[in-house]
């Protein structure tokens, strides 16, 4: 099969190495792609936010199946225009992922479908949103209704922070609409669902750290780094696959979303059982460089029966063990990233049970120079969490990037206490 993937950061880096995998692919392309992706893939020179120029190249190139990464194609029409074209698409239309691209719009899903989530109030203006952060007492999250890469949450503790939260996101492109909604406490985690249209199948949990600093201090990122499989208590599993998982199927046919594609459902463990934090419409990022070493199949094919609408009921299946990833940021990230850090992997290059899915870089003569603002996602696998955090470290070590930041507490956590 012909594929092309849209996309250019360390999940599609991840996703073009287990494509790569299949003995069904015969050529894969990226667009935008990466020096480090092209490794992997052919760079196509088509532009991934054009919906009319990815079709026309689809078209030309006898692609079979059109795989989208990231939400902002999406949110384009790319998958609707690849569709309308006769190609396969892994990939939600607009219309569903606004579930990702309007956080009013998936609160409102989500209270139409009775699926659990935290009490929320649709704000228009800064003086809205003081107002509903008030109905909360101020222990509230103030968000920003748009796509703000990470950067349009606020966790709020009191009704001062909420006010200057509300002040500061109703300034931002993203936040003509906010979305007020009371704060939730408990353990977070990542499930990843497969979606073919009628039916899901969850790929193995997964836990983000959203932090930039160690103990889960300093402002939210695009994630620091992420574990795979993330445990679950058995009774909270079983509610979040009936009064969650369900539901969000049940209630996007009822609503005639066509969602083929991959969902992802940020859960909270609260004492009350599991609720929604959010959901994306696409593969989590760092999650996905965690979760795919571990797939024991092939990801082509379950990207193909989810286009096709033949997925089918069932586990997808997961090799034992574990992996831990560690992201490493350019200095200043997330809010001024200095790009330009030069890296040397030479050391890390062919260590057994390490991978190294690159992000912001760009390749230079003896090596790679830090481009962006998450730079490298290195992930270790072993037994377990322990052994596959300690992989994970052991290759950190190594990488030669002096500048480069990293979290030294990934999973440490959830190895220790198994929660
Ligand atoms: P979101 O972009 O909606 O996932 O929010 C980013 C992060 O903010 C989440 O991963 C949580 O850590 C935190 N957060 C979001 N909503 C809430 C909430 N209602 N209560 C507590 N924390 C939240
Ligand atoms: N890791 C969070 C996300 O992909 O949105």
């Amino acid at each position: 099969m012909k594929v092309l993937l849209l996309g250019s950061g360390a999940r599609e880096h991840s996703i073009a190495w287990k494509l790569r995998q299949s003995p069904r692919l015969s050529r894969l392309w990226a667009a935008p792609g990466s020096d480090a992706i092209s490794g992997l893939a052919e760079i196509a020179r088509v532009n991934a936010l054009d919906p009319a120029s990815v079709a026309a190249f689809c078209r030309e190139n006898a692609v079979d199946l059109l795989f989208v990464g990231p939400e902002a194609p999406l949110e384009a029409g790319v998958a609707d225009a690849a569709r309308a074209a006769g190609i396969k698409v892994f990939g939600p239309s607009r219309e569903a992922a606004r579930l990702e691209t309007s956080k009013a719009f998936a609160k409102s899903f989500m209270s139409r479908h009775r699926v659990p989530t935290a009490r929320s109030l649709v704000a228009h203006s800064a003086a809205d949103a003081k107002a509903a952060a008030r109905e909360f007492a101020g222990s509230c999250a103030v968000k920003a209704d748009g796509l703000a890469a990470g950067k349009g949450v606020v966790v709020c503790g009191s009704l001062a922070e909420a006010e200057a939260a509300a002040d500061a996101l109703s300034a931002t492109p993203a936040g003509a609409r906010l979305v007020v909604e009371e704060r939730l406490e408990g353990p977070e985690l990542t499930a990843m669902l497969l979606v073919d249209g009628k039916n899901w199948s969850a790929l193995p949990l997964s836990r983000d750290h959203k932090r930039l600093l160690d103990g889960d201090a300093g402002p939210n990122t695009g994630g620091m780094g992420a574990l795979s499989p993330a445990p679950i208590a058995p009774a909270d599993w079983k509610r979040a696959r009936s009064e969650i998982f369900d539901r969000t199927l049940a209630g996007l046919r009822a609503d005639g979303l066509d969602y083929r594609g991959a969902l992802y459902v940020g859960l909270m463990m609260t004492a009350d059982g599991p609720r929604v934090i959010e959901y994306n419409a696409r593969l989590g990022d760092p999650e996905t460089q965690t979760v795919l070493p571990l797939l024991d199949a092939d990801l082509l094919t379950l990207a193909e029966r989810c286009a096709d609408g033949r997925l089918g009921e069932g586990p997808i299946p997961a090799a034992a063990g574990a992996c831990v990833g560690v992201t490493l940021a350019s200095p200043g990230y997330p809010d001024s990233p200095r790009a330009g850090v030069d890296i040397d992997l030479s050391a890390v290059d062919g260590m057994p049970g390490v991978m190294i899915f690159h992000a912001g870089t760009r390749k230079t003569d003896g090596g790679w120079r830090a481009v962006g603002g998450r730079v490298l996602t290195v992930v270790g696998r072993g037994g377990d969490l322990a052994a596959a955090r300690s992989r994970a470290y052991e290759a950190v070590a190594k990488v030669r990037a002096p500048g480069l930041l990293w979290r030294s507490d990934i999973a440490a956590a959830t190895a220790s206490s198994g929660v």
